[in-house]
């Protein structure tokens, strides 16, 4: 069965990318293949991790490009030049508009650090979630991956994955755990699902 194309949209550390690509190294990822890291960034530190797995990275800088239709202009012409057939946001911090979105219906899945619909939406990212899970106090938290449309972290739900909040936790301590525990084993499970879902589709 010909593998799913996929490409994985990155900011920052990449460590979701990391994830992706040790599963495909294992042999976890076997119906899709990540054939394109895209950065919203030229700093971000995942084109490094891009790089050493021999994958091709490209930068598209809303910043650069200007407006945000050049923006995703540019990111267009990259996913056509690579056939790309499944997007997988990762730690993506620009927007993608609903004019972009709706040309991938079930294409484009994302991971969110926490149990959606708990502390998600516009404004929630990074550290902002796990500050937000620990000022409420919940005692169980996780990560969520879902498919993307144009409400934020708003489309149907793929996996779930919980995770334990533990007294004393910090911020920075919880968002490790539900990285190691949930995140990076979610994600990759998740891709390859989609991806095999995908690769199945072309076969009819
Ligand atoms: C992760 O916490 C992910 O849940 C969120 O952004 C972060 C990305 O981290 N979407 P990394 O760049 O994959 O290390």
């Amino acid at each position: 069965m010909k593998k799913t194309k996929i490409a994985v949209f990155v900011s920052g550390g990449g460590t979701n990318l990391q994830a992706l690509i040790n599963a495909q190294a294992a042999g976890k990822l076997h119906s899709g293949e990540i054939v394109l890291v895209l950065a919203s960034n030229p700093n971000a530190y995942a084109l490094e991790r891009a790089k050493k797995a021999g994958i091709p990275g490209v930068v598209c800088s809303r910043k650069q490009l200007g407006d945000q239709e050049t923006f995703e202009a540019a990111i267009s012409a990259q996913l056509k030049e690579h056939e790309i057939e499944l997007i997988v946001l990762a730690g993506f911090m620009s927007i993608l508009s609903e004019a972009f979105t709706k040309q991938w219906p079930e294409r484009i899945i994302n991971i969110h650090p926490s149990l959606i619909p708990s502390f998600c939406g516009k404004g929630y990212f990074g550290l902002k979630v796990h500050e937000q899970a620990l000022a409420y106090g919940v005692k169980v938290t996780g990560a969520t991956v879902h498919f993307v449309n144009e409400i934020p972290d708003g489309g149907k739900i793929i996996a779930q994955k919980a995770v334990e909040v533990m007294e004393g936790d910090t911020p920075e301590v919880l968002q490790k755990r539900v990285m190691e525990r949930a995140e990076w084993i979610l994600l990759p499970q998740a891709v390859q699902q989609v991806s095999e879902k995908i690769a199945k589709e072309k076969e009819l």
